[in-house]
């Protein structure tokens, strides 16, 4: 199984995990039937496609640090809901035509639709966060309002002299990092945990969420279709700035770049609509020193987010979220 992928080991964990998540996968699918066939339709597309659950899963392994209650599968829910509205809204910023291996929803439906399905799994999350009670309400809205912010910071660029590198991982902790934050924040707080874990389970979610969405980077590279789902240089291809890419533009300010990199930096600022084009640029991109650089600077996210954890006890939950950060960092999907 996928946890068992993840680095899981623990028998007694891996059995609750594994029937925590089907309730949460059952859950969800509730949270997302409408009576209007096309909200049906469009608002179940993107849970049936499949998708990882890695929300979700780190919210059920923070819980189980200390006495999970029923709650922690609606708080389960809700980051899950919260992050498929935010893919119907990126997937339309990002003119991207696929993920999780199926047409994206405005390939479907069109731009209209897609988010107004976003919109509406937003609001069924909040339907369900309301239930979770006005910390978590307020936790949540903070949340959105850091996931929009990220994105828009993503869209203007860096500010006049700020580090671009810098201004990217900025983007990278509000767009991902807040998320999962409070997917694993939530678990804390709906099995007890005392202020210091929770403290610890931010802490620990921001990084996982860098290393998480520095991977992603890396996998707009260098991952395969049928594994990620997504097109390959869907990143490039819309010019969206990725790690890789800052990397090569600093070497290149910096006067240490290899032979051959203003050469592609030109090309990955040209117009890469072209399929042929684009394969060039990825397969270049690939094998430049930059794409491994990305790579160790994802796992150095990791390796932070497990140096988080230490001063929890050495449970098998802790373990399991150690071993969580670095497989999300160092994943093919
Ligand atoms: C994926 O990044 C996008 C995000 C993690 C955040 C998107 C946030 C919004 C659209 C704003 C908030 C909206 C709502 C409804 C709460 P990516 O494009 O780098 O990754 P990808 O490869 O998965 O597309
Ligand atoms: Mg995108
Ligand atoms: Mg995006």
């Amino acid at each position: 199984s996928r946890l068992v992928a993840y680095g899981i080991d623990d028998e007694d964990l891996l059995a609750g995990l594994t029937g925590d998540l089907a309730v949460v996968e059952r859950a969800i699918l509730d949270a997302v039937r409408s009576a209007d066939p096309l909200a049906a339709d469009a608002g179940s597309h993107l849970v049936r496609a499949g998708g990882k659950r890695t929300r979700p899963l780190l919210c059920l392994l923070a819980s189980r640090l200390g006495e999970p209650s029923p709650l922690v599968t609606d708080a389960a829910v809700v980051v899950e809901l919260t992050h498929l509205a935010t893919l119907y809204h990126d997937d339309v910023i990002d003119s991207a035509t696929q993920r999780r291996g199926v047409p994206t929803a405005q390939e479907v439906w069109g731009n209209t639709v897609a988010i107004l399905t976003g919109d509406l799994l937003f609001a069924r999350a909040s339907t369900i966060g309301a239930g979770l009670g006005p910390e978590a309400v307020h936790i949540q809205a903070t949340t959105f309002e850091r996931l929009v912010l990220g994105e828009m910071r993503e869209t203007v660029g860096p500010a006049p002299g700020q580090d671009p590198v810098e201004h990217y991982i900025g983007v990278l902790s509000d767009k991902t990092g807040s998320l999962i934050a409070t997917s694993a924040r939530f678990g804390g707080m709906f099995s007890g945990a005392d202020g210091q874990t929770l403290q610890v389970l931010v802490d620990y979610g921001e990084k996982v969420g860098v290393a998480f969405q520095l991977a992603d980077d890396v996998l707009d590279l260098v991952g395969d279709h049928a594994d990620s789902g997504k097109t390959p240089g869907t990143d490039l291809r819309e010019h969206v700035p990725t790690m890789p890419v800052l990397l090569l533009r600093r070497a290149l300010a910096a006067g240490t770049a290899p032979e051959g990199s203003a050469e592609l930096l030109e090309l990955l600022d040209a117009d890469l609509s072209d399929d042929a084009r684009l394969a060039e640029a990825v397969a270049l991109l690939r094998a430049h020193p930059v794409t491994a650089e990305a790579r160790a600077v994802a796992l150095r996210w990791a390796a932070d987010a497990v140096a988080a954890l230490e001063p929890l006890p050495d449970l098998p939950a802790t373990r399991a979220l150690a071993a969580v950060a670095e497989a999300l960092a160092d994943r093919s999907r």
